[in-house]
């Protein structure tokens, strides 16, 4: 079956001392062979330094972005081969700060989730539809459009080795969770969807919910069947909270 992750997006935040305070509590209280996965991704200056402190741990290193270019004259830019290089494993792709801040469309996210592919990087793929996409009844066309860019350029078994985070943008950051029901029912969307073109890829991919997960909603939130573990940004920058988000999800 499909085992529980946990995914912590720490944004625009930290500085090396407490980043270093952060990683040393988490893995000084995650077990060696933990029952969910834990992934951290910090800003990209401190990628390298954080793994040097993960190292000997079960917590595995991920960017929050990648370039969807090689390597060349882009100013500013981090290439897959370079976060391969630091020590990642994993990059997110497509989080809604970037697509709404950044104008990233779906054709550059799943150019970025290509790249990342290219290097064996796995791609946390985010989708999610925004507040007013969801009162007109429109997310459903939102998450379908997002989730069918990749599809069409890398396909179906790409999703082999990735990880999808359905993360409404009206609950990232607002203290307001989707309902777990919400969840359940774009989670179950999505893995129709892929079900669609492979229904055995289907059953294995995992998707993450993301959007206000704390510690005192994890475990409802877990709890729903396709609801695989859990894109955590706030909520990640403590380590008690963090800790009890990996605990609910391994007890899954
Ligand atoms: P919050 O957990 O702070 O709502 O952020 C969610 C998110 O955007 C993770 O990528």
């Amino acid at each position: 079956m499909r085992r529980p992750i946990v995914a912590g997006n720490w944004k625009m935040h930290g500085t090396r001392s407490e980043n270093a305070r952060l990683i040393e509590e988490v893995i000084s209280r995650y077990p060696a062979d933990p029952a969910a996965e834990c992934i951290v991704c910090p800003p990209y200056v401190y990628l390298q330094e954080v793994g040097r402190l993960l190292r000997d741990s079960a917590v595995l290193l991920g960017a929050q972005d990648v370039c969807a270019e090689a390597q060349g004259a882009f100013t500013g830019e981090v290439s897959a081969t370079m976060l391969k290089d630091v020590g990642c494993q994993h990059v997110i792709v497509g989080h809604s700060e970037r697509r709404l801040l950044n104008r990233e469309s779906d054709q550059l996210v799943a150019r970025k989730f290509a790249a990342a592919q290219g290097k064996a990087l796995v791609p946390i793929l985010c989708v999610g539809e925004q507040l007013t996409d969801r009162e007109s009844g429109r997310t459903r066309e939102v998450v379908a459009r997002q989730l069918d860019a990749i599809l069409e350029l890398c396909g179906v078994r790409s999703l082999a080795s990735a990880v999808i985070a359905y993360e409404p943008v009206w609950a990232i950051g607002t203290g307001r969770n989707a309902a777990p029901e919400q969840a359940q029912e774009v989670h179950a969307f999505i893995r129709a969807r892929i079900a669609a073109r492979d229904a055995t890829i289907a059953a294995v991919a995992p998707i993450l919910y993301g959007g206000s997960v704390k510690a005192s909603n994890a475990a409802e939130l877990l709890a729903m069947p396709d609801v695989d573990g859990g894109l955590i940004g706030g909520a990640s920058l403590k380590a008690d909270e963090f800790l009890a988000i990996l605990a609910a999800a391994g007890s899954r």
